[in-house]
C-alpha cells in the first residue's frame, strides 16, 4: 500500500486560512498547459487512486460549502467521532465508512482490503497521526504564494517523530507556485 498526502498550501504550511476559507489557491494562478492538458496532476493522480483517507472537518468543510463528498465512487474511510456525520453525506456508489481512534489501525483495514494507492485528502490532523503511525508514504504538495499566519498545517499534532523524506519533484506551477513531491525514505 502506499499512501500519498496530495494537497495545497501557503507558503508558512498551512492548508486553510483560520476561518477555513480556501481563497488563498487563487493565488497559484492558472497553470502552465502541458501536454495532456492537466498542469496540476490531479485528475491524473484521482485516476490512479483506490481509496480515500479523510477527516471529520474537511468532509464538513464540503458538506457546508455544498459540494458534497465529490468521490462518492472511491472506498472512503472517514476519520471522525461523529457517528451521524457519515448520514449526511447521502447515497455514494462506493462505501463510506466510519472509523475513529487508531489512525494505524485504519491504514491496516485499507491495506488488508487491497487498496494499494491511498489518498490521504486531509486534513492536517489526520495527516499528523499518519505521520506518527509512519503510513505516509508520500507527499505531493503546491505551494501557493502567499501567507495565512493561522490555519490548519500541512501536519497537525504535537511531538510528531522526525521522519525523513527525499525529494522527488521540485519545479515552479502557474507562474509562482511550487509543486513539491517527497517520498518517505525508511
Ligand atoms: N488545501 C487543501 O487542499 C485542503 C485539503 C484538505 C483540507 N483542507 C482544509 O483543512 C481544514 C480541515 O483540516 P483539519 O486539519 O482542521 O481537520 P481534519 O484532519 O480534516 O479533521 C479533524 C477532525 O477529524 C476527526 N478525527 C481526526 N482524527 C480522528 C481519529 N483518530 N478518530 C476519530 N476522529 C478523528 C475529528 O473530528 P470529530 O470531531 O468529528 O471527531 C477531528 O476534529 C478544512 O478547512 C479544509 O478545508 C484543505
Amino acid at each position: 500500500m502506499h499512501v500519498v498526502w496530495y494537497t495545497a498550501m501557503s507558503m508558512d504550511g498551512r492548508i486553510a486560512s483560520a476561518d477555513s476559507s480556501l481563497d488563498f489557491l487563487s493565488t497559484i494562478g492558472p497553470g502552465q498547459p502541458t501536454p495532456d492538458g492537466d498542469p496540476w496532476d490531479f485528475d491524473a493522480f484521482l485516476a490512479r487512486v483506490e481509496a480515500i483517507v479523510v477527516g471529520a472537518s474537511t468532509l464538513r468543510w464540503l458538506l457546508q460549502g455544498g459540494h458534497g463528498w465529490p468521490h462518492g465512487n472511491l472506498p472512503t474511510w472517514l476519520l471522525s467521532r461523529d457517528a451521524a456525520l457519515a448520514a449526511t453525506v447521502g447515497a455514494t456508489t462506493a462505501p463510506l465508512v466510519r472509523r475513529e481512534g487508531d489512525v494505524g489501525a485504519v491504514f491496516e483495514e485499507i491495506d488488508t482490503a487491497g487498496h494499494v494507492i491511498v489518498w490521504l485528502c486531509g486534513g492536517g490532523g489526520v495527516a499528523g497521526q499518519a505521520l506518527a503511525a509512519d503510513r505516509i508514504d508520500e507527499v505531493v504538495v503546491t505551494v501557493a504564494p502567499t501567507v495565512l499566519g493561522a490555519g490548519p498545517a500541512l501536519f497537525d499534532g504535537v511531538g510528531l517523530p522526525l521522519r525523513r523524506f527525499r525529494l522527488e519533484e521540485c519545479r515552479t506551477l502557474g507562474g509562482d507556485a511550487a509543486r513539491l513531491r517527497w517520498v518517505r525514505q525508511r
